[in-house]
């Protein structure tokens, strides 16, 4: 008998699942967008002697990027131990230690650099501790966006022609790495970045954020603005009015960022017929279900029931004050444009 070469579940499960959505519209629908760049850099820090057998895996994350570790020490016996605070979804948090992980909340803030700073030093604490330990760092590790030469070569082959690619941005390492590989094959794509208001990520003051899994409040390593042509601003309601949508219209059941971004892939698809437009779609809406697919809790965002914008408003600087979904063209600037300055935390 022949021997069928068999791929291990998480190589499998890393990759997007291409759904076209209209002539010009794709989607590019991961499970878990983070399994890949997770399994990536444990494959590099492996492959550099960085992670040993057996060893102690610690991050600082309440996230998917979480999930994808605690499913990855699970399959290959690393100790996970994820630092994370109060505000970690209990059902996420219950999921991490079914999957082996340790997670440790910390109980009080860091003074005036809150609980960031106090988890960054809690994380520390541990790997004086533990030698040998291994901290991924996905925000500023090279080989978060490195990782996404796979899903530019997937985008290539399976959707033809790429005009336009759109995604949220968080650490930036998913939007930043795609770009800059699926520019090798389409010189001329146009790239749309999708934050929230309140995210310093792309020259806003920082504050209170609704939205998760997209903005931030620190500058990543991994975000290189020189890739992104426009950015969106999106608030909460209109990202999950989104959501909605792709899950009655198209059957895609996916979580928050994903409306987020489909909300300004199916525009850009409106405005532009001809081109063919990208949009990624980063994890699933199971995990969602006591929020964003929850109506009580939508309730209580308010604006909820209210006829969302189809379009954005264009405004002249990063800075200027807007309540709803608003677009800048970036045009490709570095960071330094906007005195967008390193905002690390004092540990
Ligand atoms: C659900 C979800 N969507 C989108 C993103 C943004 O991806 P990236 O960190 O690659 O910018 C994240 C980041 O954690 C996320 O958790």
């Amino acid at each position: 008998m022949s021997q069928r070469k068999v791929l291990d579940s998480i190589s499998q499960l890393e990759r997007p699942r291409i759904v076209q959505l209209r002539p010009n519209l794709f989607a590019c629908c991961f499970q878990l967008m983070k399994l890949l760049p997770a399994r990536f850099m444990l494959d590099r820090a492996e492959d550099r002697g960085e992670l040993g057998a057996g060893n102690l895996i610690c991050e600082t994350t309440s996230g998917t990027f979480g999930l994808a570790l605690a499913k990855l020490g699970a399959i290959r016996g690393y100790r996970v131990k994820l630092i994370s605070d109060p505000a970690v979804d209990p059902y996420l948090a219950a999921r991490l230690k079914s999957l082996g992980a340790d997670v440790e909340i910390v109980a009080k803030p860091a003074g005036a650099h809150g609980f960031q700073a106090a988890r960054l030093n809690r994380l520390r604490e541990v790997l004086d501790t533990n030698p040998g330990a291994y901290w991924p760092q996905q925000y500023d590790n090279p080989d978060n966006p490195l990782s996404y030469s796979l899903v530019a070569e997937n985008l290539a082959e399976l959707v033809g022609q790429v005009d336009c690619l759109v995604g949220s941005v968080g650490s930036g390492g998913s939007m930043s790495g795609t770009a800059r590989f699926l520019r090798d094959v389409f010189p001329a794509l146009h790239v749309s970045g999708v934050d929230t208001h309140g995210s310093v990520l792309f020259g806003q003051p920082d504050g209170p954020r609704t939205l998760r899994g997209l903005g931030n409040s620190i500058i990543p390593d991994n975000l290189d603005h020189s890739q992104f042509d426009d950015v969106h601003w999106v608030t909460a309601v209109e990202a999950l009015t989104a959501m909605h949508k792709l899950h009655i219209q198209h059957g895609l059941f996916m979580g928050p960022t994903s409306g987020a971004s489909i909300l300004v892939a199916d525009w850009m698809a409106r405005t532009s017929p001809d081109k063919i437009v990208v949009a990624m779609l980063a994890d699933e809406g199971h995990r969602y279900f006591q929020t964003a697919y929850n109506d009580t809790w939508l309730a209580s965002l308010g604006g909820a029931t209210e006829a969302q914008p189809t379009n954005p408003i264009t405004i002249s600087s990063p800075l200027e004050p807007s309540d709803r979904w608003s677009r800048y063209r970036w045009g490709r600037r570095e960071k330094d444009h906007y005195q967008i300055s390193e905002q690390r935390i004092a540990s």
